[in-house]
């Protein structure tokens, strides 16, 4: 127990990249409605204020009690330095567990650093798997739930893979915390969507959402020239595209930029969201929007070769085109929400975080912070 300050159980939270923040709002918020304590620690994996501050003050997160201001480097570099920095950190804390999310950097480095201190990790949205090992991501899902104590798993699929691995200790089938956000701050997003919407000069149902960050489609010209091609199809068969861009693109995407294809810097959370609810289709390679389409029923296409989310290929509302321009362009026409929706409960019902935190009390034990 955390002998540093109290005698309350204290949660240590890795985070740093961007759909880390948005899984962590409902979870921060759910872990101090069962009385435990929580400090964030920040790697800077992710450190543009469009990337990072904005979401945290617009989903309410709690100031991170450290920022480690690691940055961006190659991935044995980032990875290394947030391995030393975090350890520093628990060194001096003394948590009780250390809770991490998704697949990131930040997500193995913290997982790394506290199961070598014998430090419970709990990981958010384990057992996820693309089977695709050139993938920085696949790499980091699998390590960390190798090292995790508690494994929150989303889905029925996401159990079934960490069973196949042998683990079956420790693992808790929940549903997904970004339906949890979504439902949350529905309120606060949904009565401008429409004017967001016409803010970017697109009207409702009358564009595609385009965004495309993977280093496997970045990094690869083959694959992100076919990409490129792809979203230019898309413009010039006549549908408006809108393409948020990652700092991982850049400039790289600028030569698309025409009347009916706009680029944009990052979006906050609401208008991502606002911009979601309302879009035709939407074309990405995030995780995190293939979910969120699925939410605001909306058809994907999903601009990849594999998934980690195959119950939504599977259900028929997302659509793997890999990095072929006429599957994307051809995928993005004919996509629809098909008559039967999405089955029941696929991700939960909204109350995974409170799920989760009632399972790291139980977990923890002892005082709460109450
Ligand atoms: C990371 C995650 C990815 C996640 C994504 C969400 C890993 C291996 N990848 O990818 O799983 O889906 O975050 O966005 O952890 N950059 C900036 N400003 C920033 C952050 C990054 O300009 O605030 C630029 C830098 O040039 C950097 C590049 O973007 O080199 C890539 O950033 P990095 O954090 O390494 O990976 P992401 O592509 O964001």
């Amino acid at each position: 127990m955390n002998p540093a300050s109290s005698p309350h159980p204290l949660v240590a939270t890795v985070l740093g990249a961007r759909p880390q923040f948005v899984k962590a709002a409902p979870v921060c918020t759910a872990l101090r409605r069962a009385g435990l304590a929580e400090r964030l620690v920040h790697t800077g994996q992710h450190y543009d204020a469009a990337m990072s501050d904005v979401f945290f003050q617009a989903l309410g997160l709690p100031e991170p009690a450290v920022h480690l201001g690691i940055g961006s480097a190659t991935h044995g570099a980032q990875t290394g330095r947030m391995l030393e920095a975090v350890e520093r950190v628990l060194l001096d804390w003394h948590p009780d567990l250390v809770l991490v999310y998704g697949d990131t950097n930040s997500t193995l480095a913290g997982a790394l650093a506290s199961a070598k201190l014998h430090i419970p990790v709990a990981h958010i949205e384990a057992g996820l798997r693309s089977f695709n090992q050139h993938m920085p991501e696949e790499i980091n899902r699998v390590l960390t739930d190798h090292v995790a104590r508690l494994l929150f798993a989303p889905t029925a699929v996401a159990v079934a893979n960490l069973a196949r691995e042998g683990i079956t200790e420790g693992v808790v089938r929940t549903g997904d915390v970004m339906l949890d956000a979504v439902l949350r701050f529905r309120s606060a997003f949904a009565p401008a969507s429409a004017d967001v919407v016409a803010r970017h000069g697109l009207v409702p149902r009358g564009y595609a959402l385009v965004t495309i960050h993977r280093a496997e489609n970045t990094d690869d010209p083959e694959r992100w020239n076919g990409i490129l091609e792809g979203v230019r199809r898309l413009g010039a068969d006549g549908l408006a595209v809108l393409w948020p861009v990652h700092p991982r693109v850049g400039e790289r995407a600028q030569a698309l930029a025409s009347a009916s294809i706009r680029l944009s810097p990052p979006l906050s959370y609401f208008d991502t969201q606002a911009l979601l609810m309302h879009a035709r289709v939407v074309v990405t390679d995030s995780g995190g929007l293939q979910k969120e389409a699925a939410f605001h029923g909306v058809p994907c296409v999903t601009v990849r070769d594999e998934t980690e989310w195959v119950e939504l290929v599977e259900a028929g509302v997302n659509v793997l085109a890999g990095a072929d321009p006429a599957r994307i362009a051809y995928a993005a026409r004919e996509a629809a929400w098909p008559a039967a929706g999405l089955p029941p409960d696929l991700y939960g019902r909204g109350d995974t975080a409170g799920a989760i935190a009632e399972h790291l009390r139980a977990f923890l034990g002892g005082a709460t912070a109450t």
